[in-house]
Parts: C-alpha cells; structure tokens; sequence
C-alpha cells in the first residue's frame, strides 16, 4: 500500500516528487549515519519516511528531527512512526521559519533537479545556514552546483536503489556560513 502510494503520487506529482520508488534503507543508512552526533536535524521531502527511520536510528537519545513532507497523502505514512524525538511537518519547506529557528544537520531528499530554478534558489538559501547538509540525487554531476555554498563536498554512490543513488555530504570547513 505504502510503495502503490508512493508510485501514484509520483505519476501525479512528478515534478514535486521526482522520483516513482521510495529510497531503500541502504540509501537512508548512506544518509543517516552523516548526522553525526547532531542533535537537531531537520529532514527535508520525507516522502513515507525510509529516510526519516535510518535518522532515528542515529539521532542521540536526547535529538529531535523534525521531518518535512509536502504531500498530505505521504505524510500519513510518517506520522505512523512512533518516536517522541519525531516531529512531522505536513508542509513546504520554504516555511521552514514558522516551524523552526535552529538546526545544524539537514537531510535532504528533495529532487533539486527538477525544481525550477526560483524553487531551487529559495531552498538553497536555506540549506547553506546548515553546519551539515546531504543530499539524495540520481546524478553524480552537482559537486560544482554544491561547492557554491559549502567548502565540502563528498559524493556516496549507493547501487541498491532504483535508480541507483549519489549521497552528497556537504560541510563548511571553516565553519563560517556563506
Ligand atoms: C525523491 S522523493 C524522496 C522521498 C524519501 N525521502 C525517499 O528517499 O524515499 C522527494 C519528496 O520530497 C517531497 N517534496 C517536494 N517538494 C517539497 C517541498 N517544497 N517541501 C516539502 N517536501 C517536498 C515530495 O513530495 C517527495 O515525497
């Protein structure tokens, strides 16, 4: 039921939703383990949570992810994971300041490649405000796209995943913002 609504949302929605198989839990491990010990991440397009699991599964005991998801039909996927550290927002992340004011780790799942380029501008201003931020894509070409707003960046390939996955794993060095 899970993975048909995903597909249906996904024929529906392509351009918001990019993709029509949700991410094995090889790409949320891939994913998840680069929290590295922060404790307020945020999860950016959490789609029916494959993700959003792998996170809590690293998340310190005293964490909180506060997960995005746009699409009121996957959200109620989400909002079945039972964790008091998991907060869903059922909204676009462009209003990310209504929800909250600081966060250190974004996880993000957003198909950027094809969001028109306002819609990419307005998330990018966001994201670079991260002290660490990873990226879902099915490209291995958008290390220059990233290394526009962060000093770091390092590619994952994960193979198990239709289709095959690249993890970028953005940092700032010299942990000065741009
Ligand atoms: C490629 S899917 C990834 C879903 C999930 N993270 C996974 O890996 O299976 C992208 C998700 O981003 C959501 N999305 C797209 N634009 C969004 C926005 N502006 N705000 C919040 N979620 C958004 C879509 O509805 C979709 O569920």
């Amino acid at each position: 039921m899970k993975h048909g609504s995903f597909l249906i949302e996904g024929i529906k929605r392509f351009r918001e939703v990019g993709t029509l198989v949700e991410s094995t839990k090889f790409v949320g491990k891939a994913m998840a383990e680069e929290i590295k010990g922060s404790k307020t991440v945020v999860e950016f397009g959490a789609g029916t949570g494959p993700v959003t699991k792998e996170i809590l599964k690293y998340l310190p005991e005293d964490g909180r992810l506060i997960s995005f998801e746009i699409n009121e039909n996957l959200c109620k996927y989400l909002r079945l994971i039972e964790d008091p550290r998991l907060k869903v927002v059922c909204d676009d992340v462009r209003n990310i300041n209504e929800y909250c004011d600081e966060y250190q780790c974004i996880v993000s799942g957003l198909p950027l490649a094809v969001f028109e380029e306002q819609q990419r501008q307005q998330i990018f201003d966001i994201i670079r405000k991260a002290d660490i931020y990873v990226q879902l894509q099915y490209t291995p070409l958008l290390r220059k796209r990233f290394r526009k707003h962060f000093s770091d960046v390092r590619v994952k390939y994960v193979p198990v995943n239709i289709p095959p996955a690249f993890i970028y794993v953005c940092n700032h060095q010299d942990n000065g913002k741009n």
